[in-house]
């Protein structure tokens, strides 16, 4: 049975929108949930209590194919032919490749000009997609693409398309698996356009519904500090999800800020470069659920977790670094306590953006102060190896 190669598939009890007959699949998802001491001591953790979860080890090197493949059951049940979405750069990579692969669709991309690493590009260049450059950043590329989706009737796959979280609230399956089916206290991770945290939530809201676990883990979200609506929403203006409803006029006057500031997102984080969360209200109803908090990291902060997950054994990119760094900021603040048992998603695999690693770790001053410089970042310290 070729649903057993997929790590999202053979879960597909729980994903029961697609008869098995029509799922699409590359066999995403064989991934992989490791316990690091190294790490561990890193953040604060007592040994054998923090774990890592790696999506970065799926075909296009991210979380997204957990989606995708979902995205694509759908869209070959409804009979599309053309896909589009806006992309820090692993949504497109995960669409390019899928389209690539099944010839069930043609991609059309839309990306931020120049907020998109050669990683992550070249994926989509390479297999083949439609990819367009718009003037703006990822927030204006995500508003185009949905104008353009609706106008023409191109099926959307950006996590907005409810079908890419179905596939997603696999990552917590197999963690789960991987722990023998014992919560764990914490799970943690970065938040961008807020799919993943949002399909977190529905996963643990169903499985507990279906009596498959009995408590549930609390849930943390890491903004970069450069990107960080979310955190300013959450923690700093009380913005909440209330029993069915969240005052939205909050996020909406902060937008108005935003715009009247000219303030436009800014890390080197580059896939969580985003202001304007599309998925923010399902995440406020997980943050209710899973009882949850939302902090907020430097880009030092993210490169230096990212050298020290890397130092552990499997490396990431700078944003999936992101739930390490709040980790031990939760830790450092006594959120999180030595004996809890944390999850880590670590979402994208560390090759997709070689620029700003080999910036952290250069001895070259004017190479390190091309991309590193002006955002106050100090190199790795060598003396710490
Ligand atoms: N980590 C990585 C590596 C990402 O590429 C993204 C999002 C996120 C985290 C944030 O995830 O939306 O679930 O909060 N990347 C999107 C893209 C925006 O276009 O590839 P989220």
């Amino acid at each position: 049975e070729p649903l057993r190669f997929s790590g999202i598939w053979r879960f597909h009890e729980l994903i029961p929108f697609a008869s098995p007959d029509l799922v699409v699949t590359v066999g995403e998802g064989q991934t992989l949930l490791q316990q690091t001491d190294s790490v561990g001591s890193y953040v604060g953790m007592k040994p054998g209590r923090l774990h890592l979860q790696y999506e970065g080890m799926n075909p296009s090197g991210s979380f997204k194919d957990n989606g995708m493949s979902a995205a694509f059951t759908h869209a070959r049940a409804i009979g599309a032919r053309r896909a589009a979405c806006a992309s820090t750069g692993n949504t497109s990579a995960s669409l390019a490749m899928y389209c690539a692969a099944t010839k069930l669709m043609k991609a059309i991309i839309f990306i931020g000009s120049g907020k998109i690493s050669y990683g992550k590009l070249s994926q989509a260049l390479d297999y083949g997609a439609l990819t367009v450059q718009i003037a703006g950043d990822f927030d204006d590329a995500m508003a185009r693409v949905q104008e353009v989706s609706r106008d023409l009737g191109i099926c959307l796959v950006n996590s907005v398309n409810p079908f890419r979280l179905e596939g997603q609230k696999s990552v917590m399956f197999r963690v789960l698996e991987a722990l023998r089916w014992e919560v764990p206290d914490w799970i943690v991770v970065p938040g961008g356009n807020l799919g993943n945290s949002s399909a977190f939530g529905k996963a643990f809201a169903e499985l507990k519904s279906l009596g498959l676990v009995d408590r549930v883990p609390r849930l943390a979200v890491i903004n970069a500090a450069g990107a960080d609506t979310l955190y300013e929403l959450f923690e700093r203006r009380g913005l909440r999800w209330n029993g069915g409803h969240a005052n939205m006029e909050i996020a909406h006057h902060y937008y108005n800020e935003l715009d009247q500031l000219g303030r436009k997102a800014n890390t080197i984080a580059s896939a969580i470069e985003i202001n304007r969360p599309v998925n923010l209200r399902k995440c406020l109803r997980a943050l209710e659920f899973m009882d949850g908090v939302v902090r907020q990291v430097s880009d030092q902060e993210m490169l230096d977790a990212k050298a020290k997950i890397a130092a552990g054994g499997f490396g990431c990119e700078p944003a999936s670094a992101a739930s390490v760094a709040g980790a031990r900021l939760l830790r450092d603040q006594g959120v999180i306590s030595p004996d809890d048992r944390v999850v880590c998603i670590l979402t994208g695999h560390q090759l997709k953006d070689p620029t700003a690693t080999v910036a952290y770790h250069t001895t070259d001053q004017d190479k390190f102060n091309e991309v590193l410089g002006s955002r106050g970042v100090k190199r790795a310290s060598f003396a710490n190896r």
